[in-house]
């Protein structure tokens, strides 16, 4: 039986993935080690707490005691890496803390990696490291890595580590790099739950720049899929993008969520651009179709009406976050660039 650390288990894509994982491989055993910082959240694995084969650590992947002491109480043998600190706003507001856990905390996991001889270390990358398309073309794995923000950078470096220590050290390490993920459980700091809460709460929904920078959007299930196949049949030492072959400029899909949920386009505003704003993201994921027999399967449409449900539904999810420390964040991000209308 194989014993997965997943690191940032408590996050969005984290807790997407371990329900996921649950479901497909009951003979796992899968330990969340999460720091739940404020984008971590026990709620998103409610229901699974007294699962067989699930346990919960809280510790920072920065720290290589409480590391090593999960890797041996639970005789790890496969890391994947989804910790970070992950949004691009908070990064340019405050790099450090993203050089610590981006950075430092994978270096810290590799050692553990090497030290424990895992079979498999899995780093959740993103395509942010490619930088930014012009309005053709695709990222590819070979794509020149050219990080435009501190965020992307530290993802960067954190790639490159990887790739290091699978050359130098041996350690069995494969890449994803992925799109822009969406779906239930995300946190109401980026676009899309973003402006589901904002939209529900009759607020002022704050469209960066012209609202024409175009994302490669994915359903979050598909991306679980795809590191699952990834964990058990990539090769080490290979990178594989996954991305949805789905593009869409922000404003559209700000409108969109709009008439799902019957509220008028007034709510739009624009506001001040993101200093450093990429502009268009497109994924080439060939390479993962063609070796690894996976596509994505749900159609953005149908995914974001889901997504917009799931939110309709569990408003106490996040009525609990928008009381916390959300609010203080909120106004630091946004009064300021509400105040500076295009
Ligand atoms: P998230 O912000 O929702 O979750 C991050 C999780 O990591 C949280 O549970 C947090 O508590 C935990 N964490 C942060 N610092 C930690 C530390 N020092 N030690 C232990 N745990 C720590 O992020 P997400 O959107 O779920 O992204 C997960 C991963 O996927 C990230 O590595 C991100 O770069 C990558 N990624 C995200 C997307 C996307 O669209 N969201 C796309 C591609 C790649
Ligand atoms: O591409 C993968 C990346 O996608 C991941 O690596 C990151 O972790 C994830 O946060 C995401 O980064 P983006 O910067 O693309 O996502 P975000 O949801 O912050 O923004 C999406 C687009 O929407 C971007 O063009 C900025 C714009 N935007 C965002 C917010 C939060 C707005 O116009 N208004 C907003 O309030």
């Amino acid at each position: 039986m194989h014993s997965l650390l997943v690191t940032g288990g408590a996050g969005f894509i984290g807790s997407n993935f371990i329900r996921y994982m649950l479901a497909a491989h009951p003979d796992l055993l899968i330990v969340n080690y999460d720091k739940l910082t404020y984008a971590g959240n026990l709620e998103n694995l409610s229901g699974l707490e007294n699962h067989p084969s699930y346990r919960f650590i809280r510790g920072d992947i920065c720290d290589h005691e409480t590391v090593a002491r999960a890797m041996e109480e639970h005789s790890v043998d496969i890391i994947i890496n989804f910790a970070a600190e992950s949004h691009v706003d908070r990064s340019i507001l405050g790099p450090a803390v993203f050089i610590e856990t981006n950075v430092t905390g994978t270096t810290a996991l590799l050692d553990a990696a090497r030290k424990y001889g895992v079979v498999r270390f899995v780093q959740i990358s993103t395509d942010e490291v490619y930088g930014s398309l012009g309005e053709e073309g695709t990222f590819s794995e070979t794509t020149p890595l050219h990080p435009n923000s501190p965020y992307a950078a530290s993802k960067t470096s954190a790639d490159l580590f990887v790739l290091a220590y699978q050359h130098t050290f041996g350690v069995p390490a494969v890449i994803t790099r992925c799109s822009n993920n969406y779906g239930p459980y995300q946190f109401p700091e980026k676009l899309i739950p973003l402006m589901i809460v904002n939209a529900l709460n009759d607020r002022p929904l704050p469209v960066y720049g012209d609202g024409g920078n175009v994302r490669d959007w994915i359903y979050v299930e598909d991306h679980c899929r795809a590191i699952d196949v990834v964990l058990h049949h990539g090769v080490a030492g290979e990178v594989y993008n996954i991305g949805g072959g789905n593009e869409w400029n922000n404003i559209d899909i700000v409108k969109l969520i709009l008439r799902e949920l019957g509220k008028p386009e007034s709510l739009i505003t624009f506001v001040k651009d993101r200093p450093g704003h990429d502009r268009r993201y497109a994924m080439d994921s060939r390479k993962i179709t063609r070796e690894l027999d996976w596509k994505p399967a749900k159609t953005f449409e149908g995914g974001l009406r889901e997504t917009v449900r799931w939110y309709l539904d569990h408003a106490e999810w996040w009525k609990r976050i928008l009381s916390g420390a959300y609010e203080e964040y909120y106004r630091t991000m946004y009064v300021e660039r509400e105040r500076s209308f295009r």
